[in-house]
């Protein structure tokens, strides 16, 4: 039964759905002091085909398991990415894995980022602080498709420079053609000539033909109901502006009703929703 009382899955489904397939850290990378990548081979090397916007449950042996976003590119299988902040006892744990370690891995799970609504038209990419992690499967696409879209513009706002998230490849994607990056942090520091402040402040500016776009947003809730409001008041149709919200996790498959916004379960119907969907539920405190 999921929380709304409707039988989703048979129990063999749910049993499969919760079982973790084992996995090994191939590679660990420190992008921060409190935030790591990690690259994830399965033991049984079958491939793990998963599509920009899913995330996966991982779990550390006797801590637990938690919701984590796959950040790498969608079209390479053999491998899973993922980008971490330690904020609490299973992410710490993930975060101090070493290469080699086993980890348990559900999924993918959840919907995807509605990609081929963006073809013929101009994407923007809406991230702020670790929310970059979750929209990068997204810029792998856009670049493989580089020519079947209009223009792809990335705005990243961050707390400070020494928080920017893939700073070189962020830099690095400033010189392809008919691709702009747009940068803000909250904080300046001593070396720091861009912008300061919101992601809100370089939305008009960066937008090219409003009408013409697609947005997609991750971030802190507060950044992506503000950047939601944004891009609609800019002329960016509601429907064309995607969010992918986050709730604690348990089950993610439709299970436990842990992760309930509203008349949404994130998992089963997210964590990718179009603006009109959840608008009104952002701004419902502790909803
Ligand atoms: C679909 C989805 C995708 C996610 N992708 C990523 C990702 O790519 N990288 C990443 O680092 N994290 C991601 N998260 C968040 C991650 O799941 C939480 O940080 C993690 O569950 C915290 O667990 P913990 O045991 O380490 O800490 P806890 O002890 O559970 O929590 C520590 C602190 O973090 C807060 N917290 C817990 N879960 C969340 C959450 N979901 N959102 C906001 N605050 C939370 C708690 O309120 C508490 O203050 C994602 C979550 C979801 C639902
Ligand atoms: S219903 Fe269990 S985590 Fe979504």
């Amino acid at each position: 039964m999921n929380a709304i009382g409707q039988l989703d899955r048979s129990p063999l489904q749910i049993d499969s759905g919760m079982l973790p397939r084992p996995f090994v850290v191939r590679s660990r990378r420190e992008e921060m002091s409190d935030c790591v990548t990690l690259e994830l081979a399965a033991l049984d090397g079958e491939p793990l085909a998963f599509e920009a916007g899913q995330f996966t449950m991982l779990y550390v042996h006797g801590v637990g398991e938690v919701a984590i976003s796959i950040s790498g590119d969608p079209a390479v299988s053999d491998s899973l990415i993922h980008t971490i902040r330690a904020v609490g006892a299973v992410s710490q744990a993930l975060c101090g894995l070493s290469e080699g370690d086993r980890v348990g891995v559900r999924g993918p799970l959840g919907n995807s980022w509605p990609l081929e609504r963006a073809v013929g038209k101009h994407l923007m990419i809406v991230a702020g602080g670790l929310g970059l992690a979750p929209v990068r499967p997204i810029i792998y696409w856009a670049l493989a498709n580089r020519d079947r879209l209009k223009s792809i513009d990335i705005v990243y706002g961050t707390r400070a420079p020494d928080q920017i998230l893939f700073a070189p490849q962020l830099l690095g994607l400033s010189t392809t053609d008919g691709l702009r990056v747009g940068m803000t942090v909250d904080l300046a520091d001593q070396d720091w000539r861009g912008q300061v402040g919101v992601v809100t402040d370089l939305i008009p500016s960066m937008l090219r033909e409003p009408a013409e776009t697609v947005a997609m947003v991750c971030g802190p809730e507060i950044m992506m109901r503000f950047t939601g409001q944004a891009l609609a008041a800019a002329g960016v149709p509601a429907e064309e502006i995607f969010l992918s919200m986050e709730r604690n996790m348990k089950c993610g498959i439709g299970w436990c009703g842990h992760c309930q916004l509203g008349p949404h379960l994130i998992c089963r119907d997210g964590p990718v929703f179009p603006y009109p969907a959840v608008r009104d539920l952002m701004s419902v405190w502790e909803l």
